[in-house]
């Protein structure tokens, strides 16, 4: 319950990957973050967390509002990244830590996380003590996937080559699920036992733009995601093969403007108990 998987998977190539295509990922995901720092709205001098802040693109907006903003991440490649990217912001700082353990003082206002809480080995212990910054009435504002077969920019890849297995993989992946927050019942009996009310969900479902052409969007795909994880388990030829599917997977989504496909997330908010 110590979050290790997490720790290997974020700090080995899955880190590096992130932090190579920081901004190829930052305009994916900045229509959802924006609507969800706009819904957060934090003031001037509240003291806020960014928890698994990765390279800290939100931690900054967060801090653009006047917030006093710690970000918090367990990968050291990608913290090492949001540092050198806002070294010398005042009102900004991040630390290498883990939301199930990190000890907290209860004077933060707001906790947000964009895409990062869905990770947890544990997550109603992770929430518990994520709920132990926050003081009475703190505001908690985040953002995770609905199911797969909604995000197509995610998952329409990853199913074209999913053929190309032997055996198909197992319906629940062994790596990091970023669908594992889908169900609102779920997540709400998460927040229930850790000390959250008022549980909202917002469903978002924009279009995101994956890449200006096919190959760019392949070059991305290849390194993050579903698609990738497949790829890793396949050689030569059959891989060929799988790639090409993908590609055609693909192709039935360009567009005059880019490669445009569905996504679909829910913004989580809720309120200390
Ligand atoms: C999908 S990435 C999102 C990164 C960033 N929020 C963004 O939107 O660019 C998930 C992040 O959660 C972090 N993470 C996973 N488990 C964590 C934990 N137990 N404590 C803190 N951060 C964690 C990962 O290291 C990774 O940076």
């Amino acid at each position: 319950m110590n979050n290790q998987g997490q720790k290997d998977y974020w700090n080995g190539a899955a880190g590096e990957t992130w932090v190579e295509s920081q901004e190829r990922l930052d305009k994916l995901l900045g229509p959802l973050s924006d609507i969800a720092i706009e819904r957060a709205a934090p003031r001037p001098g509240e003291r806020v967390i960014d928890v698994g802040c990765g390279c800290g693109t939100t931690s900054a907006q967060l801090a653009r509002c006047g917030a006093a903003v710690w970000g918090i991440d367990i990968s050291e490649p990608m913290l090492a990244h949001a540092k050198a990217r806002f070294k010398g912001t005042e009102n900004l700082g991040f630390s290498i830590a883990d939301a199930v353990a990190q000890r907290f003082t209860p004077d933060h206002q707001l906790m947000f996380s964009r895409f990062g809480v869905m990770f947890f080995d544990d997550p109603v212990a992770a929430f518990r003590n994520l709920r132990t910054a926050l003081e009475a009435e703190g505001w908690l504002v985040f953002l995770c996937w609905q199911e797969a077969a909604k995000n197509q920019w995610l998952s329409v890849a990853g199913r074209a080559v999913q053929p190309f297995l032997s055996p198909p993989a197992a319906p629940t992946p062994s790596g990091p699920d970023p669908f594992a927050f889908a169900d609102t019942q779920y997540v709400t009996s998460i927040l229930n036992q850790s000390g959250f009310r008022d549980i909202q969900f917002d469903s978002l479902t924009p279009q995101l733009h994956l890449a200006d052409d096919l190959e760019g969007a392949i070059r991305f795909q290849t390194r993050v995601g579903p698609l990738a994880r497949v790829l890793g388990e396949l050689e030569g030829e059959v891989r060929d093969k799988a790639l090409d599917a993908a590609r055609g997977a693909l192709a039935a989504h360009l567009t005059p403007d880019g490669l445009k496909l569905k996504a679909a997330a829910w913004l989580v908010t809720a309120r200390a108990a």
